[in-house]
């Protein structure tokens, strides 16, 4: 199923420069991975070795969703480029599209202590950033320069991690002035509101239905004419996560995204031991399950309403597969990717493919919400 040369990044890949990676601190190696890929990006010849060895591309797998073209259902999800350095290289590499941010109105220079814990026995990731950015000002000037990419880009919107913009009035306030930046700049095909980060100061604010409702309202009077998406949360029960879908509804969002990190640390699939002391909420395998029940739950009582994009411990093509029959439209990643390597993108699409074949469709769009009756 995999091709030679996927093989072969594969094996470079898992023998040599991940365990060079994984010695160093992760959020060094995440940095290191930022700067590899902004430098392939700024060069013709690298983009084009880079696609020659990754890029995968097939018919069965291009779609049409609110009116945006995907080539593939594979995206990159928010936080590996927080602040856009990889927009040129990541088309490259086979996305089909990719999130940047998340980016709120002010800068902000990441939470105090380790920020990044590699889980590798569960193939996780403690993430406490808190939403480190340059700040919207920065990142719209950087990408006003910028030519368009030739994939859908999704701008991760979320509110400025400080003291002040706990307050609901002056939070609702923080995402507005962001968003509206990029609204009048004309950058990204879709805004994603994040609404679930769990390592801000004061907690999630925006998860009830009460303040989801004034924040949406007050966003409303943006009158975006792109499609507009809500990052959700993870650690909810199903009723507290459909009433927030109520919300989204009413305001006619388009789509959401399940689901962000989980701060629940007592899941079977966490192997490792943790450090009691260490904040942060954990991504990868371990909220793999509790995306996938909330996208099939979603799917049933709002997928004629609501596109869904999923997200959690997806390492393969069947992982991706599994979140598409449940209802999801289009599937993202990056824990994945950190373990697996750069290949994993173009062979989950060549997997994909493979998979609606077996199951005799000829197009991704056929298998979405498969295992509904
Ligand atoms: C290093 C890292 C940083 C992240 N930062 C953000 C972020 O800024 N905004 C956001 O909405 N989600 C963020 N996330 C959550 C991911 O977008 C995703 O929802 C989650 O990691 C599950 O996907 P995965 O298992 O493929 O990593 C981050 C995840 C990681 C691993």
């Amino acid at each position: 199923m995999k091709s030679p040369k996927a093989q072969l990044i594969r094996t470079i890949y898992k023998q040599v420069y991940k365990p060079a990676l994984f010695r160093r601190d992760p959020e060094e190696a995440h940095d290191r991975m930022l700067r590899l890929g902004h430098g392939l990006g700024n060069h013709t010849l690298s983009r084009a070795i880079v696609r020659g060895f990754l890029h995968y591309s097939h018919p069965s797998l291009e779609q049409t969703i609110h009116r945006i073209n995907f080539k593939n259902p594979v995206g990159l999800s928010a936080g590996f480029d927080k602040d856009a350095n990889l927009m040129s290289i990541m088309p490259s590499v086979g996305f089909g599209f990719m999130e940047v941010g998340t980016i709120t109105c002010d800068p902000y220079e990441g939470n105090l202590g380790k920020r990044l814990v590699r889980l590798p026995k569960s193939r996780a990731i403690i993430v406490n950033y808190g939403l480190k950015n340059l700040g919207s000002r920065t990142i719209t000037a950087k990408l006003a320069h910028e030519s368009r990419p030739i994939i859908p880009m999704v701008i991760s919107i979320g509110k400025t991690n400080c003291r002040e913009a706990v307050d609901t009035r002056t939070g609702i306030r923080d995402y507005f002035m962001c968003l509206k930046r990029f609204v009048n700049a004309k950058i990204g095909d879709i805004y994603d509101i994040n609404i679930s980060c769990p390592n801000v100061f004061g907690g999630e604010p925006f998860t009830t239905q009460e303040k989801l409702d004034s924040l949406l309202s007050k966003i409303g009077e943006l009158n975006i004419t792109k499609p507009m998406f809500l990052k959700m949360p993870s650690d909810k029960n199903w009723e507290e996560f459909s009433s927030l879908l109520d919300v989204a509804v009413k305001h006619g969002v388009q789509g959401v995204i399940i689901s962000n990190l989980s701060k629940d640390r007592s899941s079977s699939d966490i192997k490792d031991d943790i450090d009691p002391q260490q904040k942060g909420g954990i991504s990868g395998k371990p909220v793999s399950e509790r995306s996938n029940e909330f996208i099939s739950k979603t799917y049933a009582s709002y997928g004629d309403k609501l596109t869904i994009i999923g997200v959690g411990g997806i390492f393969s093509a069947e992982d991706a597969y599994e979140k598409i029959k449940r209802g999801a439209s289009l599937v993202q990643l990056i824990t994945g990717m950190i373990y697996e390597g750069p290949q994993l993108i173009g062979e989950i699409n060549r997997g994909l493919v493979q998979l609606l074949k077996k199951d005799r469709y000829s197009n991704i769009n056929q298998a979405i919400g498969a295992y509904h009756p």
